[in-house]
C-alpha cells in the first residue's frame, strides 16, 4: 500500500450545483483511506443513474451531496485492494460489486471506498461491467416488483398483470427480466427502435411510447393491470386509472408533487386503486440475489455503452440525455 498511497489517482469530480457534463473536472486526487468497515476497491467498472446527474442539477439539495467537491458515481465493481479493521468478509484480491452512498460518491475514480454492508462478492462468471449495472437500477426493480407490487420471484403467486414503463432502460429492462421469474403476464412501453430488444427480454407485449395506444398504456389483449412498474415521468393518473384492476397500483419511481398529492388522495378515500412512491433501500442479500441470477444466466446486465474514465462527461451527457438501452458503464 505504500507506493499505492504516494501515487494521486484519477478521479472526476464537479465543484457546485448545475452545469451538466460540462461542468465534470478531471482531476488527480490522493487514494482514499478506507475506515473501520470500509474497503478500498481499484474500480473495473462503474454504471451511472439519473440520480447521479439529478443530485448534480440540486434536486436534492442540501441533502446531496454532502459537500463540494464531489465525485459523484456509487454502482462500482472491482477488486479490492485494502480493507479497514473491521470488515471480516473480504481481502486484498477479491472481486466485489457495490453501491456506495450517494452523500458521499466517489465511483468515478481509478479507486473507491465502499462500505463493507453494501459489498458483495462478485464470482468470474459475472463480468465487472455487468455487475456495475446491477446495484441501484437492479435492486430498484426488485424492490418495485417484491416490495411494491407483492410478486413472488420465486413463482409461487398467483397471476398477475404487470406493466413496465420505460422498460428500455437501466431499471425496466430489469424489471421485465424479473416480472417474468414470477408468475406474471409484462405488458411494457418503450421507443419503436426498442420493442424487438423489449421483447427479447421476455416482455409478453410491448406497446410504441410514441403511439395513441402506447401513450394511453392500453394492452393489446385487453388485460388491466394488477401492478405498474412507472420507470418514466410525465404520466398522469388519469391515463394509468382506467388501465388498474380493482386493486391495481402504480408504483412511481420518480414521484413528483402530484404523484404524492395522487398517493394521499388515494388513502384517505379509501381507494382500492393506489399510487404507491418508491424508493431504493439497497440490501446486499438482495444484490446477491441478483448477482446470482446473472451467474445463472437468469437474468442479464445490457449494456448502452461503455466510456473511458477520461470521458466520463459522455456517459454523463448520454444519461441526462435518456435515451440510453440498458445500462451506460464507465471504466478506467
Ligand atoms: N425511486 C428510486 O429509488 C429510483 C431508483 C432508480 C431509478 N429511479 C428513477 O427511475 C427512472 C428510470 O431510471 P432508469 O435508470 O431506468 O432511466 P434510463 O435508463 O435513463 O431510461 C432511459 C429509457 O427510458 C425510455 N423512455 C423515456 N421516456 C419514455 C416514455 N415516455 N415511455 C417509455 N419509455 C421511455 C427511453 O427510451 P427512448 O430512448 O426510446 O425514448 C430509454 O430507453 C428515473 O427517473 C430514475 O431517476 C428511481
Amino acid at each position: 500500500m505504500a507506493t499505492l498511497a504516494a501515487k494521486p489517482i484519477q478521479a472526476v469530480r464537479y465543484d457546485s450545483y448545475g452545469g451538466g457534463a460540462a461542468a465534470l473536472k478531471h482531476v488527480e486526487v490522493p487514494i482514499p483511506t478506507p475506515k473501520r468497515n470500509e474497503i478500498l476497491v481499484k474500480l473495473e467498472a462503474l454504471a451511472l443513474n439519473p440520480f447521479d446527474w439529478k443530485i448534480q442539477k440540486g434536486v436534492v439539495r442540501p441533502i446531496y451531496p454532502r459537500k463540494f467537491p464531489h465525485i459523484p458515481g456509487t454502482d462500482v465493481a472491482g477488486e479490492v485492494v485494502e480493507v479497514g479493521q473491521g470488515v471480516s468478509k473480504f481481502k486484498a484480491g477479491d472481486k466485489v460489486v457495490a453501491t456506495v452512498s450517494h452523500a458521499t460518491g466517489g465511483g468515478l475514480a481509478e479507486f473507491v471506498v465502499t462500505g463493507e454492508s453494501l459489498t458483495v462478492a462478485r464470482p468470474p462468471e459475472v463480468s465487472a461491467a455487468e455487475a456495475a449495472g446491477l446495484p441501484i437500477a437492479g435492486l430498484t426493480a426488485h424492490q418495485a416488483l417484491t416490495q411494491g407490487a407483492g410478486i413472488k420471484l420465486d413463482g409461487t403467486g398467483k397471476e398477475a398483470n404487470i406493466l413496465v414503463t420505460a422498460a428500455s432502460g437501466g431499471v425496466g429492462h430489469y424489471a421485465v427480466q424479473l416480472a417474468k421469474l414470477g408468475n406474471t403476464h409484462v405488458t411494457a412501453t418503450c421507443g419503436a427502435r426498442n420493442i424487438e430488444f423489449v421483447k427479447s427480454l421476455g416482455a409478453d407485449e410491448v406497446l410504441d411510447y410514441k403511439t395513441p395506444e402506447g401513450a394511453a398504456l392500453k394492452s393489446p389483449s385487453g388485460r388491466k393491470y394488477d401492478a405498474v412498474i412507472h420507470c418514466t415521468t410525465g404520466i398522469p393518473w388519469s391515463t394509468f386509472e382506467p388501465n388498474l384492476s380493482k386493486n391495481g397500483k402504480v408504483i412511481d419511481l420518480t414521484p413528483g408533487p402530484a404523484a404524492f398529492l395522487t398517493s394521499a388522495l388515494k388513502k384517505i378515500t379509501f381507494s382500492s386503486k393506489k399510487l404507491v412512491p418508491l424508493f431504493v433501500t439497497p440490501k446486499s442479500e438482495n444484490l446477491e440475489y441478483l448477482v446470482n441470477l446473472v451467474k445463472e444466466g437468469k437474468l442479464k446486465t445490457v449494456i448502452d455503452s461503455k466510456h473511458p474514465l477520461s470521458k466520463a462527461e459522455d456517459a454523463w451527457a448520454k444519461s441526462i440525455d435518456g435515451h440510453a438501452t440498458g445500462k451506460i458503464v464507465v471504466e478506467p
